[in-house]
């Protein structure tokens, strides 16, 4: 399930380049595992620094009561967000993100279920860069504009497409779910979509509505982990 979210206006957007732009960015092999580090070729900004720290949590922030976050990934932990930035001829080849990431300077460890990549450059603004996502029914590629997000399963093979001009810019990070299996989280996502426009349509308190919304809740009691 590959899911765009809108997460920052032009004007968010605009003064979060405005410090990214103008900061100090390190290779982004840093970070990568080491089946993934043969084939990323890109910058970040060092994870520790303050300002990827100071961006992350406004990111964290803008999505902390986001309802179609919540409804489609069921985030139990949310590694602090990266960002990094692709220059001509740089890409991230075919791979696979590694299971389990240990939060830096803390003992927590994040199994991640759900990938986030939010771009913080519009798609006027370089050649090439794609994301693209393998899945059950054949790939997807994504270019969203500044300012919106994907989401997608962490458990899919994904690539960056090389950049032929120009630079991409943008945020990464993963999320473990309380619900691990994708499935069952696609489920949960569309009954809820389901229930949400039935509500619209009928109020919380029509009986069907009501008896969905138990099935829901009782489908996260059996599912989740907290
Ligand atoms: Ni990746």
């Amino acid at each position: 399930m590959i899911i765009p979210i809108h997460v920052f206006s032009k004007t968010q957007v605009a003064r979060i380049r405005e410090q990214l732009d103008k900061s100090d960015w390190v290779d982004g092999r840093v970070t990568a595992g080491s089946q993934a580090s043969g084939v990323k070729i890109n910058q970040q900004l060092p994870e520790r620094s303050p300002l990827a720290r100071q961006l992350g949590d406004a990111i964290l922030t803008a999505l902390a009561n986001h309802p179609l976050l919540i409804s489609a990934a069921l985030p139990l932990k949310i590694y602090p967000p990266m960002f990094n930035r692709y220059r001509q001829g740089e890409t991230y080849g075919h791979h696979v993100d590694n299971a389990i990431r240990v939060v830096p300077d803390a003992i927590v460890r994040v199994r991640t279920d759900v990938s986030a990549t939010l771009f913080l450059s519009e798609p006027d603004e370089y050649e090439g860069g794609e994301l693209t996502i393998e899945g059950k029914y054949g790939e997807q590629t994504v270019k969203l504009p500044a300012g919106d997000m994907i989401l997608y399963p962490s458990c899919s093979l994904h690539r960056v497409a090389p950049i032929t001009s120009g630079v991409r810019v943008s945020s990464f990070f993963w999320m473990q779910s309380m619900v691990r299996h994708n499935e069952q989280r696609e489920m949960l996502f569309d009954l809820d979509q389901s229930i949400q426009s039935l509500t619209h349509l009928h109020g919380h308190q029509h009986d069907d509505v009501m008896r969905l919304t138990g099935i829901y809740q009782n489908m996260i009691r059996l599912w989740s982990d907290t």
